[in-house]
C-alpha cells in the first residue's frame, strides 16, 4: 500500500486545456464543466496522478489505461482487480491511496461549519459524544476527524451514501485505536488518521493488515512534466 499527496498550485487555463488533451475524453468533459478553476485543477491533478502511478507500478501505457465505475461511482482499473485505488481532493490537496485490497481515502479542509447540528443529524450517539466531550476549541477538529474516517470507510466499501451515515459508528479508544462498529460488531476494516497539513484532516480505511505511515509527497510541476513527457513518447 502506498499513499501519495500533491499540494496543488494554480495552473493557467491554457495549460489546463493542453493537459486535458492528454486524458480520456469523459474526464476531459467533466473537467470542462467545472466553473470553479480550483475544481478543475484538483480533478485534473487527481487524474494524472493515478495515471502516472499506474504507469510506474504496472507499466501500462496511458492509452491502455481504462477506468470503469462500480454502480455507486467508485472508479477502478479495468482488468486489474488486485490494483485498488482511491482518490480524494479538498482545498490545496489531492491525495491517492493504492493497495492490493479495497481502500478508501478522504481529505477535508477544516472550515467552520455548524458541526454540532451536522453531527446530531448524521453521526452516531458515540461519535457525537466523542466530539462534544472535548474542549470547545478542538471540537471542530474532532468533528472533521470523524467525518474523514466515516467517509474513508464509505469510500473503501465503494457504496457511497447508499450506506446510511448512522448505520455504522467510528470508535476511537484512548490509545487512538480506531475501528468501525456495525450492530455492536467490529468489522475487519482498519483505519489511520493523518495530520497532513495545518487546517486539514485526512483518513485512510483498508481491508489489509497495515496502513502505511508514510505519505509520498509529489511536486505538481514534476508530475505534469513527467506525465506530458511519457505521453509524447
Ligand atoms: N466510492 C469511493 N470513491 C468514490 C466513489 C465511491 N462511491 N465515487 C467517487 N469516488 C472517488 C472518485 O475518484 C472521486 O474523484 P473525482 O470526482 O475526481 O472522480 C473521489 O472519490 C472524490 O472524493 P472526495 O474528494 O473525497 O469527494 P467528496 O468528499 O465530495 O465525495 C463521495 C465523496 C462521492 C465518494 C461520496 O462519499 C459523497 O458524495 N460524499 C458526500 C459528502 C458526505 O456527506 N460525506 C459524509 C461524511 S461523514
Ligand atoms: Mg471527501
Amino acid at each position: 500500500m502506498k499513499i501519495y499527496a500533491v499540494r496543488t498550485l494554480d495552473i493557467s487555463e491554457e495549460k489546463i486545456e493542453k493537459i486535458c488533451l492528454l486524458i480520456h475524453s469523459g474526464k476531459r468533459f467533466k473537467i470542462k464543466r467545472f466553473i470553479n478553476k480550483e475544481d478543475k485543477v484538483r480533478a485534473l491533478i487527481g487524474e494524472i496522478l493515478i495515471r502516472s502511478i499506474i504507469f510506474e507500478k504496472l507499466n501500462i501505457q496511458n492509452k491502455y489505461i481504462t477506468f470503469e465505475k462500480n454502480p455507486y461511482g467508485k472508479p477502478y482499473l479495468k482488468g486489474h482487480p488486485k490494483f485498488n485505488f482511491n482518490i480524494s481532493h479538498s482545498g490545496d490537496f489531492v491525495v491517492c491511496a493504492i493497495d492490493d485490497k479495497p481502500i478508501g481515502i478522504d481529505i477535508e479542509e477544516v472550515k467552520y461549519i455548524e458541526y454540532k447540528d451536522i453531527a446530531e443529524s448524521f453521526f452516531s450517539v458515540s461519535e457525537l459524544d466523542y466530539i462534544v466531550e472535548e474542549d470547545l476549541n478542538i471540537q471542530l477538529n474532532k468533528f472533521y476527524e470523524i467525518w474523514t474516517l466515516k467517509e474513508s470507510y464509505i469510500k473503501c466499501c465503494g457504496q457511497g451514501l447508499s450506506i446510511p451515515l448512522k448505520s455504522f459508528s467510528i470508535d476511537i479508544d484512548k490509545y487512538e485505536n480506531i475501528k468501525v462498529i456495525i450492530d455492536d460488531e467490529h468489522k475487519e476494516h482498519i483505519f489511520k488518521k493523518f495530520d497532513i497539513g495545518l487546517g486539514y484532516k485526512m483518513a485512510v480505511c483498508s481491508l489489509n493488515k497495515e496502513i502505511s505511515n508514510n505519505i509520498i509527497m509529489i511536486d505538481q510541476n514534476s508530475l505534469i512534466n513527467n506525465y506530458s513527457k511519457f505521453n509524447m513518447e
